[in-house]
């Protein structure tokens, strides 16, 4: 089985969607969830589930380097084939990034390459866009710049609060990060040296399926 680490900071939906997913015959398998944040509800899911939880508190490191190196030290414990991040907000150094390359997810609220960082929905209501969604890629060095590997979109409503928004993309958001984890798992879904593979054709650069 595919072993994965999933990295949370916050409720963990994301997580929660993953370990629904996860049955018998399931290729992959969550063997931890490790959080920067005690406080982190995910942390709570997790071990509602009986996954193995730490938390690596970035204020107790001097540094970014000092933080991913406890962070690699924590997650290779497990010896994962997939480092799965659900709502991580943290922004990781280029030696974690390359340590995982390949084995590294994210999932964005946004249609990549459009809406990089922080407060996306906000951002999208503002533009006036007719379309919104969320984007599953790789990890590199690039924040938020990876190859994309599942995007989903929906129709922004005429006059659309960004509570009822971010919900319908949460809503989106757990449905396609279980699908591009178990692609990876079932190794359909793969970093190519020119981007990410599926069923070994290249996808499109910018996500479209
Ligand atoms: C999700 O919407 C995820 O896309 C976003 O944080 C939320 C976490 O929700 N991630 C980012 O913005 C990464 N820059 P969750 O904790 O309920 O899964």
């Amino acid at each position: 089985r595919c072993n994965v680490v999933v990295l949370i900071s916050g409720n963990g939906s994301n997580l929660q969607a993953l370990i629904d997913s996860q049955d018998e015959s399931h290729p992959m398998q969550v063997r931890a969830v490790i959080s920067n944040r005690a406080e982190a509800y995910g942390l709570q899911r997790a071990a509602t589930a009986g996954i193995d939880t730490q938390v690596i508190d970035h204020r107790s490191y001097a540094s970014r380097d000092a933080f991913d190196d406890a962070l690699i030290r924590a997650i290779d414990t497990y010896q994962p084939q997939l480092v799965v991040l659900a709502g991580f907000m943290r922004i990781l150094t280029e030696a974690f990034v390359q340590h995982y390359h390949g084995r590294l997810l994210n999932i964005h609220p946004s249609l990549l390459p459009q809406y990089k960082g922080l407060d996306t929905h906000r951002r999208v209501l503002a533009a006036g866009d007719p379309a919104h969604g969320c984007s599953v890629h790789f990890v590199t060095a690039e924040l938020d710049g990876g190859p994309v590997a599942v995007q989903a979109a929906i129709g922004v409503h005429p006059g659309e609060d960004i509570a009822a928004l971010t919900a319908r993309v949460h809503a989106l958001e757990h449905l396609i990060y279980p699908l591009a984890v178990r692609w990876f798992a079932e190794g359909r879904l793969r970093l190519g040296d020119r981007g990410a593979m599926l069923d070994g054709e290249p996808l499109p650069a910018n996500g479209h399926v």
